[in-house]
């Protein structure tokens, strides 16, 4: 998968490519060889990658596929071994975001978030890997630096990207005796529609928020101010995830940003999870970090 110039790149299975990381990712990968098969869960908002695909001169093999159920999983993971005989990598990108605390949110919120970012990008991996394992393949995730860090207000989405980026950093050295190169990809904030598509109405929640209210309403002004100089866009992760597809010996762990560098720097270095929770509580209105 090293050569980037021609079909020798092999073939790609990609989830959540209507748009964001997943459509450009698919793009570029489809630009610099790779057969991909660019999956999303409802073939009839294909339009923009479709649009993508054909303003960039590339072909792509788009198929339904929704991570949260597994027979739509083993069917186009099916299709794919039909089609080319042959499964070379696959880049989980499919994701949803989430806002709130445990208070203001139902059991089912909560769940839906492990639902998609954690169960079903394991499933997915487990529907693969027999595939990877006779290619000796890859697999690359999207994860998030907020996988790494919890965030305030964003509870399920942190604990469900983190709980997935530790079961791969468990699975990795077992990959890699069958010879699966395993990698997790860090992004901090990218100029998607990934935070406007979460399903809360974020007025009628800080409108009920009670005794959160005040730290909830400095936290919805903080983080746009905060992240403001350190967006990427779509296309600038998608040339990461391009690099750890074709790079002979990705790392586990690739930050996208600077900014998401120093997030997962600050963390791993935070052995006693002092410098996370006080710098959070000062964007939620404390006056110092403790
Ligand atoms: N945007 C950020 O700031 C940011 C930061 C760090 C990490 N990430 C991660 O990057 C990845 C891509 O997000 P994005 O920013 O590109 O946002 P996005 O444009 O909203 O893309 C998310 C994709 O996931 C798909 N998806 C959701 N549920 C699915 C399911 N059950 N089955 C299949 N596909 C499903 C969506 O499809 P539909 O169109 O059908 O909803 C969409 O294509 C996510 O894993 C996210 O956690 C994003």
């Amino acid at each position: 998968m090293k050569d980037k110039a021609g079909p020798a790149c092999g073939v790609v299975l990609m989830t959540g490519t209507s748009s964001g990381i997943g459509l450009a990712s698919a793009v570029a990968a489809a630009g610099a060889g790779f057969t991909v098969v660019a999956t999303l869960r409802d073939p009839g908002r294909a339009d923009a990658l479709r649009t993508a695909a054909s303003e960039a001169g590339v072909e792509l093999d788009v198929r339904r596929l929704d991570i949260t159920d597994e027979a739509s999983i083993a069917g186009t993971v099916a299709e794919v071994l039909a089609a080319y005989g042959r499964l070379d990598a696959v880049v989980n990108n499919a994701g949803v975001g989430s806002v709130g605390t445990l208070e203001l949110l139902s059991m089912e919120q909560i769940r839906a978030a492990f639902e998609v970012n954690f169960f079903g990008t394991i499933a997915v991996t487990q529907a693969a890997l027999p595939h990877l394992r006779a290619s000796r393949g890859r697999l690359v995730t999207v994860g998030s630096a907020y996988g790494v860090a919890g965030q305030p207000f964003n509870e399920p989405y942190c604990a469900s990207k983190g709980a997935t980026e530790v079961y791969l950093e468990s699975l990795a050295p077992v990959a890699a005796e069958v010879g699966v190169r395993v990698s997790v990809i860090e992004p901090g904030p990218v100029s998607s529609s990934f935070v406007a598509n979460i399903p809360v109405d974020r007025p009628a929640m800080l409108a009920g928020a009670g005794d959160y209210g005040p730290a909830f309403r400095n936290y919805l002004q903080h983080v746009p101010r905060m992240i403001a100089s350190a967006v990427q866009t779509p296309q600038e992760v998608a040339a990461i995830v391009l690099d750890v597809l074709t790079d002979p010996a990705p790392p586990f762990r690739v930050q996208t940003s600077p900014f998401s560098e120093d997030f997962v720097a600050g963390k791993l270095a935070d052995t006693d999870g002092a410098a996370v929770v006080s710098t959070a509580r000062t964007w939620l209105g404390a006056t110092h970090a403790e």
